[in-house]
C-alpha cells in the first residue's frame, strides 16, 4: 500500500510525562494538571533544558519509530520551546529528521510572560520571521487556558502574511470558535474536534477545511471520540493522524489509528486508508506527489505481512508492517 502519511505530530520534545500518565490513570484530570503548571509546560521546561543537540537526537529517534509503523511522510510541530531559540531548534530538528515542520508558536502561554497577548507580541515579532523560513505552516491551540479565537485570529493572520499555511487545534475540550475561524481564514485543517457539535460539523461540511481526527489522543485521555461519521455524512473531508506527543497521545502508530477509526469512529478500513494517505497528503500540501501509488508519485510503499490489506486496521496493535520503501529506497525492514 502507499506509504502512510502522519499529518499531525509533536515529536520535538525532551523528557516524558510518565509520572503525569500515572497520576491520570489514578483519576487526575488532564486539564487540571495543565492548570497546575504540569502538562504542556512540564514538557516545555524539559525541552528548553535539553538543548539543540539532544532535541535533534530525540526527533531522529521519534522519526525512526514512525518509519517502523509505515510512515513515510510526516508533519512535526514545534510548540515545546515557546522561546526563540528552542522553537527554531525544534523546527530545524524536524526538518533535519525528514519531517515537514509546522510552527506551533501558540501552544501555551509560557510563565515568563504576563499574558497571552504579551507572549504573542514577542512570538510574532521575534520568532515568526525566522520560523517562516523553516516551517510550511503555523498552528495554534484554541482552548480555554490556551488561546481564544481572537488571539488565534491575530496570530494566524500574521503567519499567513509571512507565507505560512494555517492549521488549528480546535474543539478538543470545548467549542471556542476554532471551526468558524478555520473556515473564515481558509485554513488547511482544524484538528481534534472531539467537542464539535452539529453547527461545527455542518460548517466543515460546507467548507474545504479538512477535519483532522486524532482518536489515539481521545483514547489516551479517556475523552469522547470526534464525530467522524457525522463529518463524512455532512460532506466534510477528513484525515486521521497520531497526534504523537508525550502528554495526550504517546503513540507513533498510524495502523493503530486506523484500528481506532474502524472500531471507534465508524469508518471503514477503506475510509481510514484514504484518511492516512491521500487526504493527509492534501493537508500537508503534498497531494500531487504523495499518498498514492501512481505514475509521477514518489515511490513510498509499505509492504504488509498480512493476507489482506485491511489487516492494517483489523490487527489491533499488530505488527503488520514488514518493510518500508521511501522515495524508491528500502528504508526499513522488520
Ligand atoms: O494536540 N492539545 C494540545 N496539544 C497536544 C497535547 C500536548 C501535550 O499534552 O503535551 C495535543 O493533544
Ligand atoms: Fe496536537
Amino acid at each position: 500500500m502507499p506509504g502512510l502519511v502522519d499529518c499531525h505530530t509533536h515529536p520535538a520534545f525532551a523528557g516524558d510525562r510518565v509520572e503525569e500518565f500515572s497520576l491520570r490513570s489514578g483519576g487526575a484530570g488532564y486539564e487540571e494538571l495543565q492548570a497546575a503548571g504540569g502538562g504542556i509546560l512540564a514538557t516545555v521546561r524539559a525541552t528548553r533544558a535539553a538543548g539543540a543537540d539532544v532535541l535533534r537526537e530525540r526527533v531522529e529517534a521519534h522519526a525512526h519509530w514512525m518509519l517502523a509503523h509505515g510512515t513515510t511522510t510526516w508533519e512535526g510541530k514545534s510548540g515545546y520551546g515557546l522561546d526563540r531559540d528552542t522553537e527554531l531548534a525544534s523546527l530545524r530538528a524536524v526538518a533535519a529528521a525528514g519531517g515537514i515542520p509546522t510552527w506551533l508558536g501558540a501552544h501555551a502561554v509560557p510563565p515568563e510572560h504576563p499574558s497571552a497577548d504579551a507572549y504573542l507580541d514577542l512570538a510574532l515579532d521575534e520568532v515568526l520571521p525566522d520560523a517562516a523560513r523553516i516551517a510550511e505552516a503555523a498552528d495554534v491551540f484554541v482552548e480555554r487556558g490556551a488561546f481564544d479565537a481572537g488571539q488565534a485570529r491575530r496570530y494566524l493572520e500574521v503567519c499567513r502574511a509571512a507565507g505560512l499555511a494555517l492549521r488549528l487545534h480546535g474543539d478538543q475540550f470545548t467549542e471556542c470558535g476554532a471551526v468558524p475561524l478555520a473556515v473564515a481564514l481558509g485554513a488547511r485543517s482544524v484538528d481534534h474536534l472531539e467537542a464539535t457539535g452539529q453547527d461545527g460539523v455542518a460548517a466543515l461540511g460546507r467548507s474545504d477545511v479538512v477535519g483532522v481526527l486524532l482518536p489515539a489522543s481521545a483514547l489516551f485521555l479517556g475523552r469522547p471520540m470526534p464525530p467522524a461519521r457525522a463529518l463524512v455524512d455532512s460532506g466534510a473531508a477528513i484525515a486521521l493522524a497520531t497526534d504523537f506527543n508525550p502528554g495526550s497521545s504517546f503513540t507513533t502508530s498510524v495502523p493503530l489509528v486506523c484500528s481506532l477509526a474502524a472500531t471507534q469512529l465508524g469508518l471503514t478500513p477503506a475510509q481510514a486508508l484514504s484518511a492516512v494517505t491521500v487526504n493527509a497528503a492534501h493537508v500537508l500540501g503534498r497531494s500531487a506527489t504523495t499518498g498514492r501509488i501512481a505514475p509521477g508519485y514518489r515511490a513510498d510503499v509499505v509492504l504488509l505481512d498480512a493476507p489482506d490489506w485491511r489487516y492494517l486496521a483489523y490487527h489491533l496493535g499488530g505488527d503488520v508492517v514488514a518493510a518500508v520503501v521511501r522515495a524508491g529506497e528500502l528504508a526499513y525492514r522488520r
